[in-house]
């Protein structure tokens, strides 16, 4: 029997880069090797977004086209969403009665978001609970591991510890779950702060020229190299975080810059054909998917089929060990 691996991804709309190596390649990888799952986690989304859901379906399905878009193969990998798989709740309650509060409040992610997020009121139980659903989200599939970026490192050790926990209390029943990061480079964004679509500093999956030229043309670059036969800083120039991904000879390209043999618009240019090349096929393969309505559907639809049916199979050994 093949191990299981089981993710999910907020449904926030559009994929770009930062998701790509942070966390899709990753999935991409594990599908021959594993038995994968790969979950939109609508009802997470829910926990921020409770004042607006107007877009949250709608994301859903764009985030699943890039996923195929990415190489997730719907013939390998069960691709579904959380909201259409009823034991995420159920498992969620039943875990909530034995997570310590103090765990809860102690989630770096917790603390962090609480003082960054300025626009909503976040003070509610489902945004607490926010790790115990993505527990509930692992658990219910017997995942044996979890590919995750570096973010969600303090979540999967909240939900090693609810394993424990449970398994403690009733026997063992649950698998206790590994992360996998990702090996890739961080990819920053165009203005050299952690890639995020609410800074609009993205560039996206399938980007076309025009998204490209212009995402590349404001890249931050080293201040101090003003004119082209400056010597550079490579560390912390977007462009060069960007040579390191797309171009072999990044090490050639790390020595040219520091001797002031290149000036950044040339360097620039570079990067700009490389990324067109790496995403004509992805935004020709993109365009081809969201054309499809009726087959992300039906792709969605088998998907939380097949979820449920594992996401059953577990709550009923839940069930029978908590003796209900
Ligand atoms: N919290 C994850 C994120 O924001 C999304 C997520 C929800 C998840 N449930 C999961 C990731 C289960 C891994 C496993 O990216």
């Amino acid at each position: 029997m093949k191990k299981k691996v089981l993710s999910g991804m907020r449904p926030t709309g559009r994929l770009h880069l930062g998701h790509y190596f942070g966390a899709l390649k990753n999935w991409v990888e594990l599908q021959d090797e594993y038995e994968c799952y790969y979950m939109s986690a609508d009802w997470h989304a829910l926990t921020t977004d409770y004042a607006d859901t107007s877009k949250i379906n709608d994301n859903t399905f764009e985030m699943a086209a890039d996923w195929i878009t990415a190489g997730i193969e719907p013939e390998k990998s069960v691709i579904f969403k959380q909201s259409e798989v009823p034991q995420h709740s159920e498992l969620f309650l039943i875990l909530s009665m034995l997570t310590p509060l103090g765990w809860l409040y102690r989630c770096p992610t917790y603390k962090e978001q609480l003082t960054e997020i300025k626009n909503k009121d976040l003070h509610n139980i489902g945004f607490l609970g926010y790790p115990v659903l993505q527990a509930a989200d692992i658990l219910l599939y017997m995942a044996d591991i979890v590919p995750v970026g570096e973010d969600q490192l303090a979540h999967l050790e909240m939900t090693r510890e609810i394993t424990r926990r449970f398994n403690n209390f009733y026997g063992n029943v649950l698998t206790e779950p590994q992360a996998k990061l990702t090996k890739s480079a961080r990819v920053p964004g165009t203005d050299a702060r952690k890639m995020s679509k609410s800074y609009g500093n993205s560039v996206f999956l399938g980007e076309d020229d025009d998204g490209i030229k212009k995402k590349v043309q404001e890249m931050y670059t080293d201040p101090l190299k003003i004119k082209k036969n400056d010597a550079g800083h490579p560390d912390g120039c977007v462009v060069f975080a960007f040579h390191k991904i797309f171009n072999k000879d990044f090490e050639a390209r790390e020595r040219e810059c520091k001797a002031g043999s290149i000036g950044c618009v040339a360097c620039k240019k570079q990067i700009m054909e490389m990324l067109s090349v790496f995403m004509k096929p992805l935004a020709e393969k993109r365009a081809a998917v969201i054309r499809d309505k009726a087959y992300l559907e039906r792709v969605i639809k088998e998907g939380t089929e097949r979820a449920r049916e594992a996401a059953s199979s577990t709550m009923t050994k839940v069930k029978k060990a908590l003796k209900f």
